[in-house]
């Protein structure tokens, strides 16, 4: 679902929104942010003493909050989840404008750059490294309260409150509302909002925060903040602090970082070939097979092209250069038709082209193997390429089309299915991809023209002269290929998450060069005790349980 965006009114240069009739902050944004929520929160201080804080705010807005508290987390070494929720986003070409001014115009400016299409659901955004990790909810706050109960074990160490005044939207200040943030809350929480209404404070006093009014003058009378009574609240969970990854393709190579980042050791393991040897040495498209069906599949689909193009922005191996997508056996006009109504109106990453194309302006080649590697350079990374190591680590396997042949897989319905790019020198090309029933893409080694689907493996020259059909005609010197083996499960679904005790990111298929890093993320955040940042009918998607449990309704007869 696209939702609607906000509508600003601009007054002397600061936007107040049309339907609630309120400004997002005072005059004196940045400051304001620190007298109401920061400094109430002890947030300087905490941020000294604490390795990682869990932020949770209502009200997105234009993220100057994020913006202030990611800043005093970074200044202080603190990695910080901050997590919120926007009914109405500011539309992405609005939302620089509504930061100024701001003392944090890099991270301003990075924000902007990154944010997430006005798509309900959960978005995962990055920065610093991984050090902020930013878990956006687009959707209602009573749903988001809900997600946050069911599916962040975690728990939260200080709230933000910041809807509009409460007497201009009551409804995200609804008692029965504020009445459980006690329960999703760590031990120590603090809650702080500008209002000073007593309905707030007696909710939040019957949540288990014990409540006080701070003296706001002259700007406003006071605001309220709160600390949570002592002995409430969740136990801090234990998050692994060290992890070993088998398999270093792009699945295991993006896991492996995405742990990293969030503070957890990793020993990276693989065969003595090394990294990148397995399906990941090939040269891919960044692109989304997009279904827009309103289906779990065709969210994932959606939402891992959109991680994929944020995650892999500023890496060197990823080349930007746009894709251009038509109709083919996979994909007839009604289907093009319907693509483009689903996502109307969500913004520029994609365009319809001459009416009879999809223009993906943020799609990119990426030499998966080059990839790999700068992935891994990471200093709580681990690699060893000769031994078969067994450890006690808690392990995620990341193995590929070899998964089945480990004990512990060997009833997942996966099967290999071969494949070969090859790359030639044209006399001239287009400097975008082009996408169809295969795909030609201009990158940097050459003209990449792929790829074959092989369910036995085929000669490699048979595979050549099969991906050179797509030239036909057009003048070029042939320069190299590459051929590896996907691992392709029976519904053609990833498996991601846990399975009998261990963990498994596996069965990317022929588009784990966009799934791997939203993957790497789920099982980043399942692992630390984080909500995921995907729909919990996508995670049910991805079960690697669901074969099993298919299995188990049929024989029930249901
Ligand atoms: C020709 C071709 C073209 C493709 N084009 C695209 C494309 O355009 N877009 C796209 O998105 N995707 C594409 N793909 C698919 C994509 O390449 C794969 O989905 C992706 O590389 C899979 O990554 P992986 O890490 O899961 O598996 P792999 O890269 O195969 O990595 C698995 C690793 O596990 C290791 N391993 C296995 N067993 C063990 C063990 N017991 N102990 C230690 N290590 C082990 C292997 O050695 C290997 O390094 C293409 C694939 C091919 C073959
Ligand atoms: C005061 S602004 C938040 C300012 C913001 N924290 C910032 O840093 O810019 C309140 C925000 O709450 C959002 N909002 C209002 N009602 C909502 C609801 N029911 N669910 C989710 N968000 C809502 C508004 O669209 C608005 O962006």
């Amino acid at each position: 679902m696209i939702l609607e965006t906000a509508k600003l009114d601009w007054r002397d240069g600061q936007p107040v929104n049309e339907q609630f009739q309120d400004i997002y902050f005072s005059a004196d944004g940045d400051q304001e942010v620190a007298r109401v929520f920061l400094a109430p929160s002890d947030f300087q201080e905490r941020t000294q003493t604490e390795n990682q804080l869990t932020v949770a705010e209502f009200g997105f807005g234009s993220g100057r909050n994020f913006l202030n508290a990611a800043s005093v987390a970074l200044a202080n070494g603190c990695r910080l989840h901050f997590i919120s929720v926007e009914a109405h986003p500011i539309a992405d070409g609005e939302l620089l404008r509504a930061l100024e001014p701001t003392e944090h115009r890099d991270l301003a400016l990075e924000l902007s750059c990154h944010y997430p299409p006005p798509i309900a659901g959960w978005h995962r955004r990055t920065f610093a490294n991984g050090r902020l990790v930013l878990s956006l909810y687009f959707g209602d706050v009573h749903d988001f309260l809900h997600e946050l109960e069911e599916r962040h074990p975690h728990g939260v160490d200080a709230w933000f409150l910041d809807g509009f005044a409460p007497d201009r939207n009551p409804d995200m200040w609804d008692e029965s509302l504020l009445r459980r943030l006690g329960k999703i809350s760590r031990l120590k929480a603090t809650v702080a909002t500008f209002t000073a209404a007593g309905r707030v404070r007696r909710a939040l006093e019957s949540a288990g925060f014990q409540m006080r009014r701070v003296d706001q003058r002259p700007h406003k009378r006071e605001s309220l903040a709160g600390r949570l009574n002592a002995g409430a609240g969740r136990k801090p969970s234990a998050p692994p602090g060290h992890v070993h990854v088998v398999g270093a393709g792009i699945a295991g190579c993006s896991l492996a970082t995405h742990l990293a980042d969030a503070g957890i050791d990793v020993l990276l393991t693989d065969t003595a070939s090394g990294p990148a040897t397995g399906a990941s040495s090939v040269v891919a498209m960044q692109h989304a097979r997009l279904l827009g069906d309103g289906s779990p599949m065709a969210e994932w689909r959606a939402a891992s092209y959109q991680y994929a193009t944020h995650w892999n922005w500023h890496r060197q191996s990823v080349r930007r250069l746009g894709a251009l997508q038509g109709t083919g056996p996979n994909m007839d006009e009604a289907k093009l038709k319907r693509i483009v109504r689903a996502y109307e109106g969500s913004g520029s990453w994609l365009q319809l082209h001459e009416d009879t194309h999809l223009w993906f302006p943020e799609a990119g080649v990426v030499d998966l193997a080059k990839l790999c590697h700068e992935l891994i350079d990471h200093e709580r990374i681990e690699c060893r390429f000769n031994t078969d190591l067994g450890t006690e680590l808690p392990t995620i396997y990341a193995c590929g089309a070899q998964t089945p042949e480990l004990s512990c897989f060997e009833n997942l319905p996966i099967r290999p299915v071969w494949g070969q790019i090859d790359i030639v020198k044209p006399r001239s090309f287009s400097d975008h991809a082009e996408i169809g029933n295969g795909y030609l893409a201009p990158a940097e080694e050459g003209l990449i023209v792929g790829s074959t689907y092989e369910y036995a493996p085929w000669a490699a020259d048979e595979a050549t002269a099969k991906n050179l059909e797509r030239l036909q005609g057009s003048d070029y010197r042939w320069l190299c290929r590459r051929r590896g083996v996907r691992a392709v499960p029976s519904d053609r679904t990833p498996l991601v998450g846990r399975y009998n005790g261990r963990w498994i990111s596996a069965g990317h298929g022929s588009m784990g060069a966009t799934s791997a890093y939203l993957s790497a993320a789920v099982i980043t955040h399942m692992m630390m005790g984080w909500i995921p940042p995907i729909a919990a009918s996508v995670e049910r998607l991805l079960d690697p349980h669901r074969f099993e449990k298919r299995l188990s309704r049929r024989s029930n007869g249901r």
